[in-house]
């Protein structure tokens, strides 16, 4: 069962795997770059600017030397900005440390300062062709349905990832669980009539009596709250108008809580311009009661 799965989802992929920009590279930063960009951000979004930002920053040894407030700049409109601020710290430690050179092993990776597991499997796998499984939330998903009765306490989906990993294809199969978990075995309503691993899969959540979607309807797709409300949101709107100053400009404090709307919520600001400041996002004037990016 686990090889009529591997086949057909390599020849899926042979034939219907996205062509995108970062799968026509091996250069382990510009792999580097794509997956902490892809980790929140998606596809469409990160196309146009992993482009602009590889021409800004083209090795790692640019992006160390760059002044990270260049960086937090030249991040957006991606959001998740701390993502910026990791990315530079990285590339300076491996500059400092390393020589500037990405080792290849996914235990070398993962020691690396602010890289997770994924994102170390994923440039060891997508850079170095090391066997290991990518898992983010859409392998997860795939992996959990096509297999859902392989998994059970103490065997969890990512053991099982590793398993099913087919020897020597490991770039391949781990791309085209991601096309085909961003495409086709999507979370709400997956296009089972249209997947390759139909005929072999357990889960079939499209078919199923709705015993496995009540299951992942607990874990995976709950209600969200709307974005204009999250801390998130706030945080985006604070570091845009740090952004938005020149060299050497300030912006009051009180001013920008005005402006991003938070001033019946002064407490709430305080805690966000904190913890930005904590992530090295923003650099605060506590006498002065200003800030600007770092
Ligand atoms: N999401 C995360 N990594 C990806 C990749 N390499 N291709 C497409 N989507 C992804």
């Amino acid at each position: 069962m686990i090889d009529e799965v591997r086949a057909a989802l390599l020849e899926w992929y042979a034939r219907h795997g996205r062509d995108l920009p970062w799968r026509r590279t091996r250069d382990p930063y510009a792999i580097l770059v794509s997956e902490v960009m892809l980790q929140q951000t998606q596809v469409e979004r990160v196309r146009p600017k992993w482009e602009e930002f590889l021409e800004a920053f083209p090795t790692l040894r640019d992006l160390a030397a760059a002044p990270l407030a260049e960086v937090i700049r030249r991040w957006a409109p991606l959001g998740y900005n701390q993502r910026a601020v990791r990315l530079h710290r990285l590339a300076a430690h491996v500059v400092e440390r390393l020589d500037g050179e990405l080792p290849r092993e996914p235990s070398e990776l993962r020691r690396l300062p602010g890289l997770g597991e994924y994102t170390a499997n994923a440039v060891a796998c997508f850079a170095f062709e090391r066997p290991v499984a990518v898992v983010d939330t859409n392998v997860e998903r795939v992996i959990g349905r096509v297999f859902a009765d392989r998994i059970g306490a103490g065997h969890g989906v990512r053991a099982l990832a590793l398993e099913v990993l087919p020897a020597g294809r490991a770039y391949d199969w781990n791309q085209a669980l991601m096309d085909l978990g961003a495409t086709v075995c999507i979370a709400r309503s997956p296009r089972c009539l249209l997947c390759p691993l139909q005929p072999m899969c357990v889960g079939q959540p499209a078919r199923s009596d709705g015993l496995l979607r009540a299951a992942e309807s607990r874990q995976e797709y709950r209600a969200t709250p709307r974005f204009e409300e999250t801390d998130r949101y706030y945080r985006g709107r604070i570091v845009d108008a740090a952004r938005a100053l020149s060299a050497g400009e300030w912006l009051a404090l009180d001013q920008l809580m005005e402006a991003v709307g938070l001033r019946e919520d002064s407490g709430r600001f305080e805690r966000l311009v904190s913890g930005l400041e904590r992530d090295g996002l923003v650099f605060v004037d506590e006498v002065g009661r200003r800030l600007r990016l770092p």
